[in-house]
């Protein structure tokens, strides 16, 4: 076996072109609508820290799709996504059973979340946002913070993880758009009062665009630094194509260099809405396609 300087052993030498086939390992669906993937991944699983993506490639005729990881595994060479069929390229990838091989995953890719002993930290999870939230809940926890978790969906059926927050997590709170489980309301409306009844240091909310938005909006009056994970289209994923382009304090950023976490007081909402909604029409299209059986 090959060492390292230090005379450690090198697994990279163990690798073989079997151990990097992205097959499947573990597909559960999490509820209607979410579809979990655990992928052998080894070099990914090995690097990869909360907050970072892959870009994953599902076949000749698919676009290649940013996933921000929920969970890896050094030891077992695994890395886990969770994602909401929503387009043609998660409904391709929605599509793999256990066994079968994902032609093509690169990464880590992106900054990986910022975490320090902030002293309280709420980490906000929407939708299957809260896949992205458990690992920097974990970070934040394992770094010394106080750590209120709060997830919220439009209902029910769509809340994940909670029993995995609820682990990690000092105190956690749930939300429902419809009152169905947890709280009636908005992520927001739970954030306000825990910021009323105690002092909060950081607030890493990952979720939908607009439950984004109101977080930094409820969290700039009280003056409590606000973190948000972007995922505008990508393209490349290597800052080349500029298809992931934000402002952010005036400046032009790339998501998937510069990001995918930003300062949530300083991203220009608008244009972000504006540019997601320019590709709702093909990815409509795109969709209807595929449910009729129509994928190329
Ligand atoms: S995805 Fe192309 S520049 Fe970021």
């Amino acid at each position: 076996m090959s060492t390292h300087v230090d005379g450690s052993p090198c697994r990279l030498a163990d690798l073989t072109p079997d151990s990097l086939r992205n097959t499947v390992v573990r597909k559960e669906k999490l509820s209607p609508v979410l579809t979990l993937l655990e992928i052998n991944a080894p070099l990914i699983a090995r690097s990869a820290r909360a907050g970072q993506f892959v870009m994953v490639w599902s076949g000749e005729h698919s676009e290649r799709i940013p996933l921000t990881l929920s969970d890896w595994n050094a030891d077992k060479g695994t890395i886990t996504i969770i994602f909401q069929e929503v387009g043609r390229g998660t409904m391709e990838l929605g599509r793999f059973d256990i066994g079968q091989d994902i032609p093509s995953i690169s990464g880590p890719l992106g900054h990986p979340t910022e975490i320090e002993n902030y002293g309280t930290a709420v980490v906000i999870g929407g939708g299957v946002g809260t896949a992205i939230a458990r690992p920097v809940a974990l970070a934040m926890k394992n770094a010394g913070n106080h750590v209120i978790t709060i997830i919220g969906a439009r209902e029910k059926s769509l809340i994940i993880l909670e029993d995995e927050m609820r682990a990690i997590a000092d105190e956690q709170f749930i939300t429902t758009d419809d009152g169905s489980y947890g709280r009636k309301g908005l992520v927001t409306d739970a954030l306000k009062d825990i910021m009323d009844a105690q002092k909060v240091n950081i607030v890493v909310a990952i979720g939908p665009l607009p439950m984004m938005r109101f977080v930094a909006k409820t969290t700039e009056p009280y003056g409590v630094k606000t973190i948000v994970s972007l995922d505008p289209i990508m393209i490349d994923g290597t800052g080349m194509c500029g298809g992931c382009r934000v402002t952010v304090g005036g400046k032009t950023m790339f998501t998937c260099v510069d990001g995918p976490d930003f300062d949530a007081h300083q991203v220009d909402w608008d244009e972000l809405k504006s540019r997601k909604a320019f590709y709702f029409d093909e990815e409509k299209a795109a969709r209807e396609s595929l449910t009729a059986g129509g994928a190329k």
